[in-house]
């Protein structure tokens, strides 16, 4: 059979599925984090850390990156944003010291591909100064209404980028959206069913950040990115953080940054193809070879149309599920 078309992937493969997020002036809940089952873990210097504490959390985390054993996982540091005081030491104290184990820089508030730029050249700089061979990654949150609008020149305004992430507190607000959860839905953001319904009409909740969503993925993947789903605030409610994660990724993102350990498992079990999908995925593999041997085309299986599109996403499943093995076997 002729060679398909394969997941776009100009980055390195990394298990992205739960992003743990851990607040830089707790180093009292570092080692918990490092032995935990999330796939990533971003130690944070923003919006978790007070001004006040902020040079001391820095502190903290460049002493746990030296010092912990954070085994196979992807680590992160999200620092402060480019136009705050703080952005440029974060910068130089992190990539400076990055002799081994910091793998990706995250940066919020992205706005615009000129942000990507300007943290680019500044690590080129200190990477250069330092002669460091490991270069860093980068992960950027869109979070703004700016970010949303220029979303597609920032997702290839550089080779360090790896994943797009979808920051919905910070973006409810840029936006005036009215919701004080973090990336919940909203219970006033619906329609009735029409008036002419008989029966008692009924209130339908629409997706609030359905949009952004859509937007952020499409630009991943036109550049070969990971597309990482936001933080659900309520984390008493496993429901419904398993419900938006089912959404996102059925349509399309790689995994969800979390904001509890509670939340790990449920991300680390969603965003993996299920026994089921990936038995359909082999049996449809199995099916379409079969029948292009005999010169078809389009087949019919278990009652639908099955062709070369359904082929190739019935491959993303297979590596997606095969990948996703591998690394959990590193
Ligand atoms: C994450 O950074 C958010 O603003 O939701
Ligand atoms: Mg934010």
């Amino acid at each position: 059979m002729k060679k398909q078309a394969t997941i776009k992937s100009v980055v390195p493969f990394r298990l992205n599925r739960s992003e743990l997020a851990v607040p830089g002036s707790r180093p009292e809940i570092f080692e918990k984090a490092a032995e935990s089952d999330s796939d990533a873990i971003f130690l944070d210097l923003e919006d978790s850390v007070s001004v006040e504490r902020k040079n001391k959390a820095r502190e903290f985390i460049l002493d746990a990156i030296r010092n912990l054993n954070w085994k196979n996982k992807t680590l992160s540091v999200r620092v402060n944003p480019i136009d705050t005081d703080f952005f440029i030491k974060d910068i130089e104290k992190l990539v400076g010291l990055n002799k081994q184990r910091l793998d990706l820089i995250m940066l919020p508030k992205v706005n615009s591909e000129r942000d990507v730029l300007k943290l680019e050249k500044i690590v080129n700089q200190i990477e250069k100064r330092n002669k460091i061979e490991k270069k860093v990654g980068f992960e950027l949150i869109i979070e703004t209404a700016q970010g949303l609008i220029n979303v597609n020149k920032i997702a290839s305004s550089s080779k360090r980028i790896e994943s797009l992430h979808f920051g919905a507190a910070d973006f409810a607000a840029s936006i005036g959206a009215k919701t004080m959860s973090i990336g919940g839905p909203h219970h006033q953001y619906g329609t009735l069913s029409p008036t002419s319904s008989k029966n008692e009409r009924n209130f339908f909740l629409n997706d609030i950040w359905q949009v952004a969503l859509f937007n952020i993925v499409v630009a991943a993947k036109a550049y070969g990115l990971r597309a990482i789903d936001c933080p659900y605030g309520d984390f008493n409610d496993n429901e419904g953080f398993e419900a938006l994660a089912k959404s996102s990724y059925s349509l399309g993102f790689d995994g969800k940054m979390v904001i509890h350990p509670k939340q790990i498992k449920i991300a680390n079990k969603i965003f993996m193809p299920t026994k089921k999908e990936l038995s359909d995925a082999k049996l449809m593999l199995k099916a379409v070879e079969k029948s292009s041997k005999i010169g078809k085309g389009a087949i019919a299986f278990n009652g639908k149309l099955l062709d070369i599109v359904t082929i190739k996403q019935a491959k993303n499943i297979v590596q997606l599920y095969d990948k996703t093995l591998e690394k959990n076997n590193d």
